[in-house]
């Protein structure tokens, strides 16, 4: 949607949620390009969980793009969490995202792992890099929460359905902070865009925890 047509619908992001917030563009590369490998896996995902949702762009284009039927989205900011709630709720009048259930919640990350149920579940991790980016690249140790420390936390939640992680990166990484990932878990195939816009600004690490 341009921002004219939602900001007329009442829909309202504050100022540091703009400049976080993963872009339409992007998230659509993400969220398309998940899809496509989980279903080339022979996966179907039910439930998405963003433990650091923010806007929940990402969250809504991942939903969208893998027909999962229940969304729950956490952040520790009580005012982003009240407005995200309520835009989505004004996406629903739209007739958009019907198709799941959502559930937003003002709670730490770490309390996020409760939401996974025994069913096939995408976990996006995008946690603020704070000081984790500087000229050497994005070192994934030093987001906060470091982002090991959250997939321990979610590999932690013992369920029967698999549990799968999307970790929003940038094309410029400290190597050894990915390999670390890589080394614990199982790294699923990745897509690379062939648009500027998109692999100079962002990139992904899929994993199977
Ligand atoms: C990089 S933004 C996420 C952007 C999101 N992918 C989007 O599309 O808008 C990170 C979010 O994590 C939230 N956050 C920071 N610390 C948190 C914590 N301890 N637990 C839960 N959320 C947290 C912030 O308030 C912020 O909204």
């Amino acid at each position: 949607m341009a921002a004219i047509a939602w900001y007329a619908l009442g829909i309202r992001i504050l100022g540091r949620t703009a400049v976080e917030v993963t872009r339409d563009q992007h998230a659509g590369f993400l969220a398309k390009s998940v899809a496509h490998t989980l279903a080339s896996e022979g996966h179907r995902i039910s439930d998405i969980i963003d433990p650091f949702v923010g806007s929940g762009n990402l969250l809504y284009h991942l939903l969208r793009a893998t027909k999962a039927t229940r969304g729950c989205g956490f952040d520790i900011n009580a005012d982003i969490i009240a407005l995200t709630e309520r835009n989505f709720s004004r996406l629903r009048l739209l007739r958009k995202l019907r198709h799941a259930r959502l559930t937003f919640l003002r709670r730490d990350w770490s309390q996020s792992p409760s939401c996974i149920e025994n069913r096939a579940t995408l976990v996006i991790v995008c946690p603020p890099w704070g000081d984790a980016f500087d000229e050497a690249g994005l070192d994934l140790r030093k987001t906060k929460p470091p982002v090991p420390d959250v997939l321990q936390t979610l590999r932690g939640r013992m369920t029967s359905g698999p549990i799968f992680a999307l970790i929003q990166t940038h094309p410029s990484m400290v190597t050894e902070s990915v390999d670390a990932i890589k080394q614990d878990y199982t790294a699923l195939p990745t897509i690379k865009s062939g648009d500027p816009a998109i692999f100079e600004r962002i990139d992904y690490i899929f994993l199977r925890l």
